[in-house]
């Protein structure tokens, strides 16, 4: 039985204090039986050898949130990952379908929660052992970290720039312009809108031009006005938005909205920001969510006078992970990358996303044999 690397968390709390490197049995194929819940049938199974991780805010909550008794004692964190697949197994007989994959293939993956949670599978691992559902192969020209880096924020980019309703012409504010999510709707809400269309994003000075060069006519300093709604009011308020897309989801922002977004203008956001990852906050910014959804939208009956609607990016499925790596296979979109770290400082990179100031992706290098921009 051979062993290797993987972290693991089994009490809550932030990554820095939950998380230790441990050397384990590497898993196997075929899978374990029971099957998992969100793959309940025999199907093709990979076992992939990890090159890059790209870390999310969500794997943070997941560490300080889920409880013990609802997922694996001991688990892996993390979702997005990039590798080259070593082994492969599939059904015979009645189940089997065509393979996929085969050894050698170079791929991305993106674990959803419902396999994460209940299984103790994470991408923060040398190797995973990962259903070939959440696996598409990675264009030859993109680079393993890039593609790592990339499936979670597009994803969720792509469903608020399909639910903010926006379309061509249309002028759209985007909050959190320079974080994992943020730098990529601003690249497909520039496509949606075109040129006739004009987008904002409101980021910190230092990440202005790089907000531009992904498709911002107009930045934001968020650091420079307080209240920043006020600010939004004068500059905005005699041309208001059509849409506005918070990807931090700050609520300040939501309740100004009718100073300087449409009648009828969607604001889409990816909730609320809790003030810290801990359950009591977490759970007064899912009131606070639940309450923009559920109260009316009318300044009669109390409410904001605009919609407010929280995306939530659960289950996307293979064609939408195809459907984002052809995105970036065919430069449509692009990744921009904060940083990256070698496996062995995984904490240190938790500490760089922790403190909510990422520039596009953190990413973990986890097969220091892998260059940084090898593809
Ligand atoms: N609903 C869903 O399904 C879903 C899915 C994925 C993620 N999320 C959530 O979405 C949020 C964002 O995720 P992410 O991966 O994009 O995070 P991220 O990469 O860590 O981005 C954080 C960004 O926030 C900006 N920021 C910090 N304070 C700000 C402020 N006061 N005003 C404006 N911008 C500010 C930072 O920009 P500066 O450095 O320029 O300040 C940074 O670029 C997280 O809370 C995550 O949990 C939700």
């Amino acid at each position: 039985m051979t062993s290797s690397q993987a972290w693991v968390f089994s009490k809550r709390g932030l990554p820095w204090d939950v998380l230790s490197l441990i050397s384990r049995p590497t898993p196997t194929l075929p899978p374990p039986v029971p099957l998992p819940s969100d793959v309940p049938k025999p199907e093709e199974w990979l076992l992939v050898k990890t090159s890059f991780v790209g870390l999310n805010p969500g794997a943070i909550f997941q560490m300080t949130l889920v409880p013990p008794f609802i997922r694996q004692p001991t688990a892996v964190p993390e979702m997005d990952f990039s590798g080259t697949v070593v082994d492969v197994w599939h059904p015979e007989g009645d189940a089997a379908a065509s393979p996929r994959f085969s050894k050698g293939d170079k791929v991305v993956a993106m674990l959803p929660a419902s396999h994460t949670i209940p299984t103790g599978t994470g991408a923060l691992a040398e190797y995973v052992r990962v259903p070939a559902r959440y696996v598409v192969r990675k264009p030859e020209a993109v680079s393993f970290g890039d593609a790592a880096g990339c499936l979670l924020p597009a994803l969720t980019a792509r469903q608020m720039v399909t639910e903010s309703g926006a379309k061509a012409g249309d002028r759209v504010l985007v909050n959190a312009a320079s974080g994992g999510i943020g730098s990529m709707v601003v690249q497909m809400v520039r496509k949606v809108v075109g040129e006739t269309g004009y987008v904002v994003g409101i980021c910190s000075g230092k990440n202005a031009d790089m907000v531009k060069s992904l498709g911002a006519d107009e930045v934001i300093d968020y650091t420079q006005y307080t209240p920043l709604s006020a600010h939004l009011t004068t500059r905005f308020s005699a041309s208001p938005f059509n849409t506005i897309i918070d990807t931090l989801g700050h609520q300040a922002l939501y309740v100004a909205s009718p100073s300087y977004l449409v009648p009828g203008g969607h604001y889409s956001s990816v909730g609320i920001k809790p003030p810290t990852f801990f359950v009591p906050d977490f759970l007064r910014a899912v009131v606070q969510m639940k309450l923009n959804e559920w109260w009316p939208v009318s300044r009669w009956l109390g409410g904001v006078g605009r919609r407010w609607c929280g995306v939530a990016m659960m289950n996307p499925t293979l064609e939408d992970r195809q459907s984002i790596i052809d995105m970036l296979g065919a430069g449509d979109i692009r990744l921009v990358r904060d940083s990256v770290w070698p496996f062995d400082q995984t904490k240190e990179a938790y500490a760089k996303l922790g403190g909510l100031h990422a520039r596009g992706k953190v990413l973990v290098k986890v097969d220091a044999s892998v260059g940084d921009d090898e593809c």
